[in-house]
């Protein structure tokens, strides 16, 4: 899928902009706070209806402005999409051709878009948290049971410890919570490992283009349970937590604490990795759902933010031809870097004006 035609009207720092897009490469390129960003952000934000930098949508209207509006074609193959999502302090309405969309999962369904942010590339070394939002990310555009099993597990993870939390809390009301919760993980458990190996499939060809020579990279999931009988392992391990998570007032174990680490030749990137194996591993994680995607028709238009800073010319140069590989891709820059790329000037469009490609 690509997105041709983009209008924002005050969007963060855009005031009324209207944009076409090649269905290759655009390099978005600007000087630092021109508002690059902010522009890639806007292209993220119709795949999700969320930000990846902020959950305050106040934020993403203009300061000043009262609402703020994107508007977007999106072709895939024959069809094509008119999405439309007006964003208020109060939240956001998303339409496709003029009819409201109520659900989020039918956006994701619609734009697919895969992100490589700045802050993704202590993807292995950050958070647990940060690894598993990569993965139920990814696991929910994949698949709408996957996305409705992780909604589900969350809201009866936050009963659970809301229940914890009370005065008195009321054993047999957590034992139901419990068997629910416990109901709900196992599919999510296997969804993941699933996952986790199709991703492995990918990683080593990815790493090894992006380092240029051969690679071989492979997650390590860390699943809640090994033993085969997931619902009897599971309920013993949440009877041997219960007087401490009553204690402490919170879940202590539970597929919400999984986590995965990335071996590069067999080593924990993020134990022995310098900084610039973990950009270059957190890259190729970024970029590996894309390539497990077969229908050409349902590429995801890859997002890749300041992925350039920081990597030297060689390392730069088998990036480049790993983008010229992909389908539409929009790349943040402050220096040109892919010869013959239409190029979008930020500055240029903080006034109305449509872009020009260069060269090809
Ligand atoms: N809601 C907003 N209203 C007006 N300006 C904003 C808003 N949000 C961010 N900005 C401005 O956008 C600029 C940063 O843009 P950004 O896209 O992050 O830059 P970069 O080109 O470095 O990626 C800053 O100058 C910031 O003040
Ligand atoms: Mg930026």
């Amino acid at each position: 899928m690509i997105v041709t035609h983009l209008e924002l009207q005050d969007f963060r720092s855009y005031p009324s902009t209207v944009l076409d897009f090649a269905p290759e490469t655009n390099i978005v390129i600007g000087a630092n706070g021109s508002g690059k960003t902010n522009l890639v952000e806007a292209i993220y934000y119709l795949s999700l209806g969320k930000s990846w930098r902020t959950n305050d949508t106040s934020a993403l209207i203009r300061r000043g402005a009262s609402f703020a509006l994107v508007r977007a074609d999106v072709r895939e193959e024959e069809l094509h999409r008119l999405i439309e999502i007006l964003i208020t302090p109060q939240g956001r309405k998303i339409s496709l051709n003029g009819k409201p969309i109520r659900r989020l999962s039918e956006l994701s369904c619609l734009v697919n878009v895969v992100l490589f942010a700045p802050e993704d590339t202590g993807i292995f070394k950050g958070s647990p948290s940060e690894r598993r939002n990569f993965l139920d990310i990814s696991l929910s555009k994949q698949s709408l049971d996957y996305f409705s099993l992780i909604g589900k597990y969350n809201r009866l993870l936050q009963e659970r410890n809301a229940a914890l939390k009370s005065q008195e809390p009321d054993k047999t009301y957590l034992e139901v919570l419990t068997d629910q919760l416990i109901e709900v993980s196992e599919p999510i458990a296997h969804y993941r490992g699933i996952y986790i190996d199709e991703l492995n499939r990918v990683l080593s060809p990815v790493t090894s283009r992006l380092y240029g020579n051969q690679r071989v990279a492979a997650l390590q999931y860390r699943p809640f349970i090994k033993n085969p009988d997931f619902k009897a392992a599971a309920k013993k391990a949440y009877h041997r937590a219960f007087e401490s998570d009553l204690y402490h007032k919170v879940t202590s174990v539970g597929i919400h604490r999984e986590d995965f680490s990335l071996l590069l030749e067999g080593k924990d990137v993020a134990v022995y990795g310098s900084q610039g194996e973990n950009r270059l591993a957190s890259i190729a994680l970024k970029l590996t759902p894309y390539f497990l995607i077969e229908n050409p028709a349902k590429k995801p238009i890859a997002v890749l933010d300041d992925i350039y800073s920081e990597l030297d010319a060689f390392h730069a140069e088998r990036l480049s031809e790993l983008i010229q590989s992909l389908g539409q891709v929009f790349v943040t820059t402050t220096e040109a870097t892919i010869p013959g790329a239409a190029t979008i000037d930020v500055a240029m469009h903080h006034a109305t004006r449509r872009i020009e490609k260069n060269g090809r």
